[in-house]
C-alpha cells in the first residue's frame, strides 16, 4: 500500500468484526488465567534488545492476541512500515517522508539508503561527524567565549520536539554528563523561564544552542533574542565587550550555535551557519532527538555516549523490521493500546517509570504519543471511524503511588499502564542494611500484582477487617499493566525505550489510518495569539474585534495590570 491507494478502515476488516465478538464474550480474569496456565508469563514476556518486556499482566488471551496481529496484517501495516523505512511520503498533509529511523542507522549500512535522489546515509553521517566534532572541542575546552574560558554551560533554547527530548534524554543520563559541565533548557515564552536559567550563569563560559527545526517558532526566536541580549549586557557589565557592532557579532559567534533545517534564517538571525548544525524535513520534531538537535546532548555525554544511545534505537529498527508481529514487542504493545482504546474503552494510558532518571520520560512520551495520534480525520482527509490517541501521562513510582494510584487501583476508569524499571542503580545507596533501590523496586513488583490480582472481599474479611469497610478495601485486580525492564539505563536502554514507543505510536496510527507526522492542530492557536497580541497590549480596535468572553478576559488582565 502506498500513500495514493488511501487508508484501510481497520473498523471494516474481519478481524475488527471478530475483535468485538470476541471482547463482549471476554471475562478478564488474571487470576485465573495464570493459574490455568503457570507458562503465561514466561510465553508473554518477550525480549526487546536490551528491555525484558513482560505482557502477560495485560487483559488478552491467545486468542486476543492472534485477532490483534490479524488486524494489524489486515490494515497493512507491513507494507505501511514498509512504506516509512524506505522513505515513501507517508506524511501526506505535508508531502513528506518520515526518516527518523535512518538517523540511527550505523555509518556504512547496506544497502544505502537513497531516498528523493538524495543519499541519506551520507548525509547522516555527514552532519553526525560535523556534531560529534563541535562537542569534542566543547568539551576538551578547545572552544572558547570572547575571554578564552572554556564552556562550563550549555542553555539549550527550544520548544516541544527541540526540547522535550533533549531535556528528557539529558536528565535521564545524567551519570553520564562529563564533569563540569552542564546544561540548561530554556523552552517557555513566559519570560521567567530564560530568566530563572541564566541565574547565576558566567556569561563568559555559556554556550548557547538556538535548537530549532523551522527556525520560525516564536517562543523559541523571542528566547534567543532574550539570551542574545543578555550575553551583550551580562559581558559589557564584566568589561569584556567593546561597545561595538563587530564585538557583538564576534560574542554571538563564540557563545551561539544553531540546529535547523533552515540555515538561512540560523544566518539571519547572526549565527554564523559555519556553527549550525542541519537537518531535513523528513525528521519530525517530536522524532528528532536522536538527530543533530541532541547536539545539547552530545556535548554532555560525548560523541560515544550518542553513538551507543543512536545504537539502542537501531537495534530496536531492527527488531520492528524483522521480527514477526506475534513476537514483535512494538507493534504487539500498539496492539495492546488499540484494543484497550477501541474495544475496552480506556481514555488514557500511564507510564511510569521506577528510576528517577526517567522523570521527563512522560512528558516526552506526550508529545510524541499525543501530537502523532491526537487526529480526527485520516491521511485521505476522511473521518476517522473510531476513536484515535488516548492521552498518555504519568509520574516517576514511588511518587505517584502516594498521589494518583489510588485511582488505577480502585477507580472506575481502566487505565493500561507501562512499568519501567532498571535493576542496576547509578548510585547504590544503602540504609544501614537495606538496599534501597531494591526496596524501592519491590514497589515496582508489587504495584502490578495488586493491579493484577487484586484482593477478594474474602481476603480482606480473612484480616479481620469490619465487614462495613470490607467494600472499601477490596481491589477488583484485572487492570492491565505493561512491565518493561532492563540492567541499567544506559545511552542505549534509553534509545531502546525511546525507539520502542515511536513504533508503538506508528502502529496505531497505521491501525488508525491517520497521518501521525502532521500536527496541524497547533496551529490555530498559534496564527491567534499573534492576531490578539496588539489587543494584549492595549490597542483598543483589536481588543474590540474579540469575541466577548476573549474581550473580557483581555479586559479584566489589562485592569489587573500594575
Ligand atoms: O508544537 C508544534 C511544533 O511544530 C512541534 O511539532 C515542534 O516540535 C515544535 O513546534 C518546535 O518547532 P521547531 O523545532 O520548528 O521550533
Amino acid at each position: 500500500m502506498t500513500s495514493s491507494t488511501g487508508p484501510i478502515d481497520a473498523t471494516a476488516t474481519s478481524a475488527w468484526q471478530d475483535l468485538s465478538a470476541h471482547e463482549s464474550t471476554l471475562t478478564p480474569d488474571l487470576r485465573g488465567w495464570f493459574e490455568a496456565d503457570p507458562a503465561r508469563a514466561q510465553r508473554l514476556t518477550l525480549q526487546l534488545a536490551d528491555l525484558h518486556v513482560d505482557l502477560s499482566k495485560n487483559l488478552v488471551t491467545d486468542e486476543t492476541l492472534a485477532l490483534l496481529v490479524r488486524l494489524a496484517d489486515e490494515v497493512g501495516l507491513a507494507d505501511r512500515l514498509q512504506a516509512q523505512l524506505t522513505g515513501e511520503h507517508i506524511n501526506v498533509t505535508e508531502d513528506r517522508a518520515v526518516l527518523h529511523t535512518a538517523l540511527r542507522r550505523p555509518a556504512g549500512a547496506e544497502p544505502r539508503l537513497v531516498v528523493d535522489g538524495q543519499d541519506v546515509d551520507a548525509d547522516v553521517q555527514a552532519e553526525l561527524a560535523k556534531m560529534y566534532a563541535f562537542a569534542d572541542r566543547v568539551r576538551s575546552g578547545e572552544w572558547t567565549g570572547v575571554t578564552g574560558e572554556r564552556v562550563r554551560t550549555v542553555v539549550n533554547i527550544g520548544i516541544g520536539g527541540s526540547d522535550l527530548g533533549p531535556v528528557m534524554a539529558y536528565e535521564a543520563l545524567k551519570p553520564y554528563v562529563q564533569d563540569g559541565l552542564e546544561v540548561r533548557f530554556v523552552s517557555n515564552i513566559d519570560p521567567t523561564d530564560l530568566a530563572e536559567k541564566v541565574k547565576g550563569l558566567d556569561p563568559t563560559t555559556t554556550l548557547f544552542i538556538v535548537a530549532s527545526k523551522t527556525f520560525g517558532t516564536l517562543e523559541t526566536l523571542t528566547n534567543a533574542r532574550l539570551a542574545r541580549e543578555w550575553l551583550w549586557t551580562e559581558l559589557a557589565a564584566a568589561g569584556v565587550l567593546e561597545d561595538s557592532d563587530d564585538a557583538r557579532t564576534a560574542a554571538v559567534a563564540q557563545h551561539f550555535v544553531a540546529v535547523s533545517t533552515a540555515l538561512d534564517k540560523v544566518a539571519a538571525f547572526g549565527i554564523d551557519p559555519a556553527n549550525a548544525f542541519g537537518f531535513w524535513d523528513w525528521v519530525g520534531g517530536r522524532y528528532s532527538v536522536d538527530s543533530v538537535i541532541g547536539t545539547s546532548l552530545a556535548i554532555a555525554i560525548g560523541p560515544d555516549g550518542f553513538r551507543d544511545f543512536l545504537a539502542g534505537f537501531h537495534a530496536v529498527d531492527q527488531h520492528v523490521a524483522t521480527t514477526p508481529f506475534a513476537q514483535n514487542v512494538p507493534v504487539l504493545m500498539g496492539l495492546l493500546n488499540v484494543w484497550y482504546v477501541n474495544f475496552l474503552g480506556a481514555h488514557t494510558h500511564a507510564v511510569l517509570p521506577y528510576a528517577q532518571y526517567l522523570h521527563r520520560f512522560p512528558a516526552y512520551l506526550q508529545q510524541l504519543t499525543m501530537e502523532s495520534n491526537g487526529k480526527s480525520v485520516r491521511w485521505d482527509g476522511t473521518p476517522v471511524t473510531t476513536q484515535t490517541g488516548e492521552v498518555f501521562w504519568g509520574e516517576p513510582g514511588t511518587n505517584g503511588q502516594h498521589a494518583f494510584y489510588q485511582l488505577i487501583h480502585q477507580g472506575t476508569r481502566l487505565i493500561p499502564a507501562d512499568f519501567i524499571a532498571v535493576a542496576n542503580p547509578a548510585h547504590p545507596l544503602r540504609d544501614g542494611d537495606a538496599d534501597v533501590h531494591a526496596l524501592f523496586l519491590a514497589n515496582y513488583f508489587a504495584q502490578t500484582k495488586a493491579l493484577a490480582f487484586g484482593k477478594t472481599a474474602d481476603e480482606v474479611r480473612a484480616e479481620g477487617t469490619a465487614e462495613e469497610i470490607v467494600p472499601a478495601r477490596v481491589f477488583s485486580g484485572n487492570r492491565p499493566t505493561t512491565s518493561i525492564l532492563a540492567a541499567s539505563l544506559t545511552p542505549s536502554v534509553l534509545g531502546q525505550l525511546i525507539a520502542l514507543y515511536e513504533h508503538i505510536t506508528f502502529v496505531q496510527g497505521v491501525v488508525w489510518g491517520i497521518d501521525s507526522f502532521d500536527q496541524w492542530g497547533v496551529e490555530l492557536g498559534k496564527k491567534l495569539a499573534m492576531e490578539i497580541a496588539p489587543a494584549v497590549v492595549g490597542d483598543a480596535d483589536a481588543l474590540a474585534a474579540q469575541d466577548p468572553s476573549t474581550r473580557s478576559l483581555i479586559s479584566t488582565y489589562l485592569a489587573l495590570r500594575s
